[in-house]
């Protein structure tokens, strides 16, 4: 039987966290492939509906990743980010969901080592947890 490969949606933030992608890569560290990246210009933007949109499209894992607190160019961009992951968070627990499917993670720029870090933890993670039960196959 074919090993299951979760499909993980990682939000990334321009200045921290698609740059510290862009690190790993230039540093041609090793991470799981199961990561797709989709550039924000600041974890603010990203709002509640976007991460159950992709949780609704058959994503196992999603992923939130922005500026170190107190680092958001936006000031407070990765707060509201945070919030709003907690809210998903809740809301997918009650209606049997595991929470921890959706998770925030807060890195430098210069965190390239780190990047690779979340997106082995996070594959772990969702491996272990299995598809996503709305997941569509393909
Ligand atoms: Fe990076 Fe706001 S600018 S999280």
């Amino acid at each position: 039987m074919k090993e299951f490969e979760p499909k993980i949606i990682a939000f990334c933030c321009q200045y921290c966290a698609y740059a510290a992608a862009d690190l790993a890569g230039s540093m041609r560290l090793k991470y799981a492939p199961n990561i797709r990246i989709v550039l924000v210009p600041c974890t603010g933007r990203i709002d509640v509906i976007h991460i159950l949109r992709a949780v609704e499209n058959g994503a196992d894992g999603v992923l939130v990743a922005g500026c170190l607190e107190g680092g958001c160019h936006f000031v407070e961009g990765n707060f509201k980010a945070k919030n709003r992951v907690r809210y998903v968070k809740n809301l997918l627990g009650r209606i049997g969901i595991e929470e921890e499917r959706v998770e925030m993670f807060n890195l430098s720029s210069a965190e390239g080592p780190r990047f690779a870090e979340i997106a082995n933890e996070m594959t772990e993670r969702i491996k272990t947890l299995g598809p996503s039960p709305l997941r569509r196959e393909g």
